[in-house]
């Protein structure tokens, strides 16, 4: 359409970074912004930051030094270009930001992003380089743009030059976190823990529907902690929540993600239970294997509740299958320490883990410490690790053959007459078959393992 501009927005970082940038995307729409992935032409640019560790950091101002650049060959050619950085960079930083990188026009926080068509607008026609990383009282949902039916997701589920409309979407229920674990940015980047109603989150599933998604995947920094008003007027938990998602037509699958092991209730285990469309397969960071190093986390729970949980939620669902998140190096922790996370992992048997060296972010209290570990140590601790975690990923994948999964077709393969899904374990599944699939739930025979993947043949 004449008049109409383009945005590029990269995401960095978690799955509610991919939420945001799409609802990004979207509040841009009706001001004239199309989506594009063709960074070299667009009008504005994106970057939704992430600021969990340094390296995520530093990809942010690497990339801003390329785009430096651009925007002045743009310029050369009398074209503008407007760069904005949002995300939780953006609220850890803000000012630094507009001072160490004279590229960057707009810095907006992730409580705030309803503000950036306005915020773009302004640099824009007054040239001027704009800061909001508030934490507003107004609730940012309540001032995005209602998700529409009609609107496919930005483009990034595309197979063979065929755009498919996605199969399985984010849902950002919760966000924020009060549990101040002594390594984490996210109480200072995400805000406190704030839930949204209930309401509003199944008219967005029912939205979601419409678009043809059949998989919802529920996101919060603590997802588990729940607590939103209900339509009835008294506080749902995640459970409830979930039970009355899976009454929505079209909804297939559920999933959630990411828990704290404290907020497991007694009602959210029977929903693993009871619940055929919540999937049996459960995020539940453990962070180490040490109850003196946990401690030093705060993280307010033991390896014996960690294990006892985990024993409960596998009695309710014995199919369940876990992933964790794991940090070695934590300042102070010993060799010992270290060995009691691999027992842990040896013990619990994760399907999947993420497993990360500590790394001192500015205003944490672990930072502070004066027990911080050599890098070498890090490392050699982490290879060790993940070479463990490694074999368990590939034991759980092997472990699949021969056995039939429902899968949920996203996209088309790299190769002619190939599909690729997801199992009710998240691991994508190759298998032959016509496009028309894609967005369907068929059983596949798995046949073959590899390290990330499964592949097998459609038994329908
Ligand atoms: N250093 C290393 N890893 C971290 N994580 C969070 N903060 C840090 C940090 N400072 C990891 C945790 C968390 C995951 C999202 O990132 O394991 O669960
Ligand atoms: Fe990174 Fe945490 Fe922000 Fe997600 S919430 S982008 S993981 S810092």
């Amino acid at each position: 359409m004449a008049g109409r501009k383009t945005v590029y927005v990269k995401t960095f970082g978690c799955q509610m970074n991919v939420y945001d940038s799409e609802r990004m995307a979207e509040a841009l729409a009706p001001h004239g912004y199309d989506s594009t992935d063709a960074l070299e032409a667009a009008d504005v640019i994106i970057l939704n930051t992430c600021h969990i560790r340094e390296k995520a950091v530093d990809k942010v101002y690497s990339d801003l030094g390329r785009l430096r650049q651009l925007k002045d060959e743009r310029r050369l050619a009398g074209r503008e270009t407007t760069i904005a950085v949002a995300g939780c960079v953006a609220q850890a930083e803000g000012a630094e930001i507009i001072a160490r990188a004279p590229v960057v026009d707009v810095v907006v926080g992730p409580q705030s992003y309803h503000r950036l068509p306005d915020l773009l607008l302004k640099a824009q026609s007054e040239g001027r380089r704009l800061i909001d990383t508030s934490f507003p009282e107004d609730d940012k949902f309540e001032h995005l743009p209602a998700r529409r039916a009609d609107e496919p997701e930005p483009a990034q589920k595309r197979g063979q030059g065929i755009v498919t409309r996605a199969a399985s979407a984010f849902l950002t229920v919760q966000e924020g976190c009060d549990k101040f674990c002594t390594f984490c940015v996210v109480p200072y980047t995400r805000g406190v823990e704030v839930s949204r109603p209930a309401a509003a989150v199944i008219a967005e599933a029912r939205t979601l529907v419409e678009r043809g998604v059949a998989e919802i995947a529920l996101l919060g920094q603590n997802v588990n902690a729940y607590h939103g008003i209900g339509p009835d007027g008294t506080t749902w938990t995640l459970a409830r929540l979930l039970r009355a998602l899976a009454d929505i037509e079209g909804i297939e699958r559920l999933r959630y993600t990411t828990s704290h092991p404290r907020d497991m209730g007694d009602d959210l285990i029977e929903a693993h239970r009871d619940m055929p469309k919540l999937m049996p397969y459960l995020h539940l960071p453990v962070q180490s294997g040490s109850d003196r190093i946990l401690a030093a986390m705060n993280r307010k729970h033991t390896v014996a509740d960690y294990r006892r949980l985990v024993e409960r939620i596998r009695a309710a669902r014995p199919d369940l299958a876990l992933s964790t998140d794991l940090i070695v190096g934590f300042p102070g922790e010993t060799e010992q320490d270290f060995q009691a996370t691999l027992d842990l992992v040896a013990e619990t048997g994760f399907a999947l883990a993420y497993s990360f060296k500590y790394s001192a972010r500015p205003g944490t209290p672990a930072a502070k410490s004066d027990e911080h570990l050599d890098e070498a140590v890090k490392t050699e601790r982490l290879l060790r690790l993940q070479d463990r975690l490694d074999g368990q990923s590939r034991a759980f994948n092997d472990g699949c053959i021969g056995r039939t999964f429902p899968v949920l077709f996203e996209r088309a393969g790299r190769k002619g007459g190939e599909l690729v899904g997801r199992s009710p374990y998240l691991q994508p599944v190759h298998a032959a078959g016509p496009h028309d699939l894609v967005g369907r739930i068929l059983p596949v025979e798995i046949s073959a393992a590899g390290n990330n993947s499964l592949s097998g043949v459609i038994r329908a």
